[in-house]
């Protein structure tokens, strides 16, 4: 890890077991990055984000452990990344506040997820109102640079560019802008219903599935009979092999739906066996997560509070 190169980071909350979606539209990114080693990357797992919806302590630190195990089964390493969770840096939520107070109201209600909330009639905690407050504070402590993201949260990171604007204007500079990094043409990557994936609709593929798994939801992907081409099957066929690949597949097997679901789940398991095999390996030592945990901590602490005592000067409490 170079330590003049730029920052990179992101976070996914751990609210449940990470799908295709997921990878497609986030995780696969980091390890791409990681990988290609022009930024010094932090990959965080955003367990105070979740807060707001698992409420048993006991999920939670199953869901978190099993997030930190799927870093490391896609190819995250500690040694080259900084693999951490959001609670152990207390400089994220002690940041979050200070951006509460120059944030109004009205502006974080404009948020898309609050919006959509409210015209469901959900009830919204101060938690879920305050999210892009703390994500800000997640990507500001770092002075990343650049945010790899799934486009739905694009306006996160305008949110937080716009609190480090803010905070520069009335303190001083002090925060370096963010900029997002939506992968290019990754459309939402459809559930087996052929809404968007998501753990909240319960149509998603596991990441780590088995093959009997995959069988079974791949045999129930809805299609629709109008086209001589299952779109759900091909858009999920298209994260696995391109266009040139699937066209001779699709030539043969036109309107033949099953056919074309059985040559998706050849692919699809041949995909993802690597990843459950090593997420199995390295789900037998429990000490791996702890030792990734600690290793992270101290490096993601260590650089969080140096920019905290900043803050805390500007704004006149240290
Ligand atoms: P979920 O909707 O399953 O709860 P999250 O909101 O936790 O997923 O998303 C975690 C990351 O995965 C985000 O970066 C998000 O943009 C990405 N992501 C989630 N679902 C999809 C999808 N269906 N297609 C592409 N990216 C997705
Ligand atoms: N809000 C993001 C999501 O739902 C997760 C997240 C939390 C995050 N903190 C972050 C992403 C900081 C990028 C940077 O997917």
């Amino acid at each position: 890890m170079e330590s003049d190169e730029p920052i990179l980071l992101s976070g996914i909350k751990p609210t449940g077991v990470p799908h295709i979606g997921n990878y497609f539209g986030a995780l696969k990114q980091f390890v791409e990055f990681q990988t290609i080693g022009t930024h010094q990357c932090y990959f965080m797992v955003a367990d105070y984000h979740a807060l707001n919806t698992v409420q048993s302590a006991g999920e939670m630190r199953e869901l978190t452990r099993d997030m930190i195990l799927s870093f490391l089964a896609i190819g995250l390493n500690p040694e080259k990344s900084v693999l951490f969770k959001q609670s152990d840096v207390p400089a994220h939520t002690e940041l979050a506040w200070v951006f509460d107070t120059i944030t109004t109201m009205p502006y974080l209600m404009r948020a898309h997820a609050y919006k959509d909330a409210e015209a469901k009639g959900r009830e919204v905690s101060v938690g879920t109102f305050n999210y892009p407050m703390l994500m800000a504070a997640d990507i500001l402590l770092y002075d990343a640079a650049r945010v790899p993201v799934g486009a739905d949260q694009k306006q996160h990171i305008e949110y937080a560019r716009d609190a480090a604007e803010k905070f520069n204007r009335i303190y001083g500079n002090t925060f370096t802008l963010p900029e997002e990094y939506i992968v290019p043409d990754m459309a939402i990557v459809p559930g087996i219903d052929g809404q968007k994936m998501s753990k909240s609709y319960g149509n998603t593929i596991p990441l780590f599935a088995s093959r009997h798994e995959i069988e079974e939801l791949v045999m129930s992907i809805v299609t629709d009979s109008s086209g001589e081409r299952p779109e759900n099957v091909y858009r999920i066929h298209s994260l696995v092999k391109n266009e040139r690949e699937l066209a001779p597949i699709y030539e043969e097997h036109k309107g033949k739906y099953k056919a074309l679901k059985e040559a998706l789940i050849e692919d699809l398991d041949a995909f993802i066996t690597p990843m459950r095999e090593r997420y199995h390996e390295l789900s037998a030592d429990p000490s791996v997560v702890t030792d990734a945990l600690e290793r992270g901590a101290e490096a993601a602490r260590a650089r969080a509070n140096e920019k905290m005592e900043l803050v805390r000067r500007a704004v006149g409490v240290s």
